[in-house]
């Protein structure tokens, strides 16, 4: 059979991101809960985070970074024919945040729906879209990923309540042109660790009641050192897999751009791909962790830093409750 010339593929158009404008230092922290900017700097490089105001909930989030996204495409919002949101805290259970998202855009009856896996959603939203648009059912997708964490962890809880932040980033994602675009993607899951990292309550096996609430079963529950020592193993494994299967090295990547959970997870995973620490994307200093945001994010920031030029393979690595796991290499 004879090898195709030209492979398919799809490519970022746009990009867009928004955090709010509330900003919570470590030193606000440590008038909240036991701990120190020393502790969670050295721990998790994490120095501050974004935090919503009440009023503010995922959807709001992320039609701000999808406004930029579009704008920075040159597109419309007639223009999409699809909107898919990556998140872990939507607006409501039902409608999906992406519906809510349509109706703030006014960009009916276009589908809309939300993907749920962690941290590695948006990736997941990249591998959906990817098939989407190469079968032809879509042209032009808003793939948004967004999370509020503010409102599921508690902030009496010095072991999660220091990690995380709320933020949300768009892209357009279209057919590509030429040889740029997703070369590779690998994704995967384990269901048996689920409960390492969860929101027991306020889904159908412990519905909200009065007990639930007593019992902060509302808020995050994390194991953290285990879902460490997972996140290391299978950022690397994730991020080996998409390399090799685009026909490449780690020598040829010029970007890895992991999820942004701790800093000491980000090193971890460079060291064990030896991709250097100058190709390590890092900006969880500035937002922690905000789970399915993380990645787009950080992308939209290399891309209008100027950081990117035409030609470069980036490599998008993250993992997640579930757990979820997954990585996409990219030519820009
Ligand atoms: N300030 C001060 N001390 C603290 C704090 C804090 N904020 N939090 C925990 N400690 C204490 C603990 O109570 C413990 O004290 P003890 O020894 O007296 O019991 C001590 O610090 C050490 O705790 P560890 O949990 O062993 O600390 P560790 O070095 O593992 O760091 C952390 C904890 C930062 C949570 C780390 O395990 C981690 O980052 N894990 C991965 C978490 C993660 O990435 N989660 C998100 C996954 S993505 C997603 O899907 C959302």
């Amino acid at each position: 059979m004879m090898k195709k010339k030209n492979k398919r593929r799809i490519k970022i158009a746009g990009t867009g991101f928004y955090v709010p404008d509330k900003v919570l230092t470590n030193q606000d922290l440590e008038k909240m809960v036991d701990t120190s900017d020393e502790w969670i700097t050295t721990r998790t490089g994490i120095k501050e985070r974004r935090i919503v105001s009440p009023d503010q909930a995922t959807s709001d989030l992320s039609i701000e970074a999808s406004r930029i996204a579009l704008e920075s495409a040159g597109l419309k919002v007639k223009d999409i024919d699809l909107i898919i949101v990556a998140t872990s805290t939507p607006d409501t259970l039902f409608p999906s945040t992406g519906c809510w998202v349509q109706k703030g855009l006014g960009a009916g009856p276009i589908p809309a729906f939300d993907i749920s896996a962690a941290c590695t959603g948006w990736l997941y939203g990249m591998v959906v879209a990817e098939g989407l648009i190469l079968n032809g059912a879509h042209k032009r997708i808003l793939l948004i990923g967004s999370e509020v964490l503010s409102k599921i962890v508690n902030m009496k809880d010095r072991n999660t309540c220091v990690l995380f932040g709320d933020a949300s980033a768009a892209v357009v994602l279209e057919e590509s042109d030429d040889d740029s675009g997703m070369l590779s993607s690998y994704w995967r899951a384990d269901g048996n660790l689920g409960n390492l990292l969860s929101l027991p309550a306020g889904g159908t096996r412990i519905p909200a009641t009065a007990e639930s609430i007593a019992q902060d079963l509302h808020y995050l529950q994390m194991k953290g050192n285990d879902v460490f020592k997972h996140a290391v193993k299978r950022m690397g494994e994730a991020a080996m897999e998409a390399i090799k299967s685009a026909g490449l090295t780690t020598e040829d990547v010029d970007y890895l751009i992991p999820h942004q959970a701790n800093i000491r997870i980000i090193d971890a995973t460079g060291r064990r791909i030896k991709i250097p620490s100058e190709k390590v994307y890092v900006n969880i200093h500035k937002y922690g962790n905000v789970s399915a945001a993380s990645i787009p994010i950080a992308l939209h920031e290399l891309w209008k830093e100027g950081k990117l030029k035409k030609g470069d393979i980036i490599v998008m690595v993250a993992f997640g409750a579930g757990f979820t796991w997954g990585a996409v290499t990219y030519r820009w």
